[in-house]
């Protein structure tokens, strides 16, 4: 069935005419300028048009079924088509946009309606049946076309010009990552979404739920099953949060219940919020350094803006880990020496935040230009997934943490880190896992824009 989830969530929840109709006049303006950059696109590597498949349901091995569907990030940027198999946009520089939708004649499964919503009359929207069934209705010659997305079978008779050519995918990547207006405003209903969610798993966690039941909460606020949401929670209780991706979801909960750390976000026409927040059930100590975390996140918030170096961020989150770790007595050393001998990476083993929107782990966080040339990481921080400098209308995460690891935490025993470190200190908070406070940020020119926290204030009520 092709939905747009989106909009079912908004008539779930009422008060959405105001959304509707911004949606509605942004969504035009935001296809005028995919249209100019892929023109621009296009031009600079010598290509006359582009056509984007939304992907292929895969078919499990020996079986009649097909695993979720994911709809292809280039292909949603045109289309806010979640679910939409072997459909593709086709685009000519000049020409509108048209959308082939696939429409099988199908009496097992529910074919799609046609779109009727905010956004199907700025593109030419064309029924097919079948995926071969595109062709005809393309040029003869498709020699100047670059096709993007996974090359199936047929395709090869199609004499597309190229496929996923390196240099145009590039260019195209390197503008996802300032939102337009449009994308924005998806943005921040999926934060609300997210918000939604959040409040309803930190009730249940009071309420004594275990892992999985706060998945169900979680879920149920949002109004989303679990295949819509942009990214697997991270539902932790207790230990499980020194995983960094936590996966297990118990069904029981254990019989002492310490603390919870939930990584969950929802979508909202294909745009994704990606939000963490740890809570401590009755210890004081543990509480206050959840608080303390907040606001070492809220100090890197502040700072953030266009012009702003990423790298910069997340070498200041490691020096202002090092000075929390200190005052909370689980280092022995101060700030710049917990940083320059690898302590802070020890307690803080990720990177800062990453690029945001079609993709919770969006595209393009290490491009110079679209030209070419990678911008390397700091050296000794393998994991940071942005190095660029921000620009007005990027979507960013800020996602300091702290975790007793065990996997690092012996590691650290073995060498000069070793006396550094009070195991007394980390023993006793072993049990809580770890902290870890994420929000979205919308980079303005002065500042930013906190999706997170302005959604939880709108929809706390
Ligand atoms: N939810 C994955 C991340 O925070 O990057
Ligand atoms: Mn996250
Ligand atoms: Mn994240």
């Amino acid at each position: 069935m092709a939905s747009f989830q989106g909009m079912a969530a908004m008539s779930d929840f009422g008060s959405t005419g105001d959304l509707a109709s911004e949606l509605g006049a942004c969504f035009g303006p935001h296809l005028a300028s995919v249209c100019g950059r892929s023109a621009r696109a296009l031009e600079a590597c010598g290509y006359g048009a582009l056509l984007v498949h939304s992907g292929s349901a895969l078919t499990v091995f020996e079986d009649d079924r097909t695993y979720p569907f994911e709809v292809n990030a280039p292909f949603k940027v045109w289309a806010p088509l979640a679910d939409a198999p072997d459909s593709f946009v086709y685009f000519e520089p000049g020409r509108r946009p048209q959308l082939f939708f696939h429409r099988p004649a199908d009496y097992w499964y529910k074919p799609a309606d046609l779109p009727q919503t905010y956004w199907s009359r700025h593109l030419d929207i064309r029924p097919i049946a079948e995926r071969g069934a595109v062709r005809a209705l393309l040029p003869r010659d498709l020699g100047r076309v670059a096709y993007i997305g996974e090359a199936f079978a047929e395709l090869v008779s199609w004499g597309v010009g190229a496929i996923n050519p390196a240099r145009l995918m590039r260019h195209l990547d390197y503008e996802r990552a300032a939102k337009s207006p449009y994308e924005l405003a998806c943005l921040r209903e999926a934060s609300r979404l997210g918000a939604r969610g959040h409040l309803a798993a930190a009730r249940a966690f009071e309420a004594g739920a275990s892992e999985f039941e706060i998945e169900l909460a979680f879920l149920k606020a949002c109004r989303l099953r679990e295949q819509e949401l942009p990214y697997n929670p991270i539902i932790a209780l207790n230990e499980g949060a020194a995983v960094l991706h936590y996966q297990i979801l118990q069904k029981r909960a254990p019989a002492d219940r310490h603390s919870l750390l939930i990584d969950a976000g929802a979508e909202f026409a294909g745009y994704a919020s990606d939000i963490t927040r740890t809570y401590a059930l009755r210890d004081a100590d543990f509480g206050a350094l959840i608080g303390r975390m907040h606001e070492l996140q809220q100090t890197l918030c502040a700072g953030i803006r266009a012009g702003v170096d990423w790298r910069d961020v997340h070498l200041r989150a490691h020096a202002l880990t090092g000075e929390l770790l200190r005052e909370a007595d689980i280092t022995t050393c101060g700030a710049d020496e917990a940083l320059t001998t690898g302590v802070t990476s020890v307690f803080f083993p990720h990177g800062i935040g990453h690029l945001l929107g079609l993709e919770v782990h969006d595209v393009g966080g290490f491009m110079h230009s679209p030209e070419g040339g990678d911008i390397a990481r700091p050296e000794g921080h393998p994991f940071l997934r942005l190095t660029r400098v921000l620009r007005e209308g990027f979507v960013v995460t800020m996602e300091p943490g702290v975790y007793f690891i065990d996997q690092l935490l012996d590691a650290a025993r073995t060498d000069a880190r070793a006396d550094k470190i009070n195991w007394s200190r980390v023993a006793a908070l072993r049990k809580f896992g770890g902290i870890r406070i994420e929000d979205d940020l919308a980079v303005k020119a002065t500042g930013c824009e906190n999706l997170t926290r302005d959604a939880f204030l709108a929809v706390q009520g």
